[in-house]
């Protein structure tokens, strides 16, 4: 079970650690912050089904997912006594993401590539992974360490390099398969690909959505009259819905 989540630098979220219980319900008003929790957690599973850069570019690439408020908020802005407003910044920008479990943790980095003639000079790199036993990371138990290319795992008391020329598109859960002593991380990636995201509601025929309430007789309609409420003609919404579901009671009196 996932025990804390932690993002920082991404889109509304500056640095957010939030603890996680067995059922979480995130509320807050319009423009809050709320999809964007959850687009960064998406964030976080597509970097074991080895899409996480991919997926940054269908966001409009990394620049753009950048927190582009000041580094850090001051106690006065955080009054309100002055304005949120983006600082010059010391630090490198990094789009950091992580998660700790009980029995492991994991974090990523990622930031821009030095600047170059090339078309693709916004591309995102994956600038440092780290798995970690346990929910607190302590230099101890750090398990499996990548800067740039080069990918390190603990072996006994001794650090063995598992790669050296790592793309740096890809994430260490793409490399699994290459490396020797893979089978911690194996595991690893296998616990994020289980993670499931069900946030599309059903549009097919037996929809929910498209069975009128409290009616049961509908299993004998043509789809074809089941009609989605955006797809009729005139009227407003709620007048459109009154109406299809009178016609569906009407249909059902025959
Ligand atoms: N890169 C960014 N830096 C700072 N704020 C951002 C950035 N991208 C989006 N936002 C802010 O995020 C908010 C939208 O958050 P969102 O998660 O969609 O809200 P909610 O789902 O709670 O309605 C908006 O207020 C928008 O200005
Ligand atoms: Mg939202």
């Amino acid at each position: 079970m996932l025990k804390t989540l932690a993002v920082a630098n991404y889109r509304s979220i500056n640095k957010l650690v939030i603890p996680l219980g067995r059922l979480n319900l995130i509320t807050g008003p319009n423009g809050s912050g709320k999809s964007n929790l959850y687009r960064a957690l998406r964030l976080l599973a597509e970097t074991a089904q080895g899409g996480v850069v991919n997926a940054l570019a269908r966001e409009g690439g990394l620049d753009s997912t950048f927190w582009t408020g000041p580094e850090n908020n001051s106690r006065r802005m955080r009054n309100g006594e002055v304005p949120i407003e983006a600082t010059v910044r010391h630090g490198a920008k990094r789009l950091r993401l992580g998660f700790a479990g009980e029995d492991f943790s994991y974090s990523i980095a990622l930031g821009l590539p030095e600047p170059t003639q090339s078309y693709f000079s916004l591309d995102p790199e994956i600038k440092k992974e780290c798995i970690w036993s346990g929910p607190f990371y302590r230099p101890a138990s750090l398990l499996v360490d990548r800067n740039g290319p080069i990918i390190r795992a603990r072996v006994g008391r001794a650090w063995e390099v598992l790669a050296q020329h790592t793309p740096n598109f890809d994430s260490l859960f793409d490399q699994v398969g290459s490396f020797r002593t893979s089978l911690e991380v194996l595991q690893r990636r296998e616990f994020i690909r289980r993670w499931r995201f069900y946030d599309h509601f059903r549009s097919d025929a037996d929809a929910p959505v498209r069975q009128p309430p409290g009616s049961p007789a509908t299993t004998g309609y043509s789809h074809a009259r089941v009609a989605p409420r955006w797809s009729r003609p005139g009227g407003s919404v709620a007048d459109d819905s009154r109406d299809w579901r009178s016609r569906c009671l009407a249909d059902c009196d025959q």
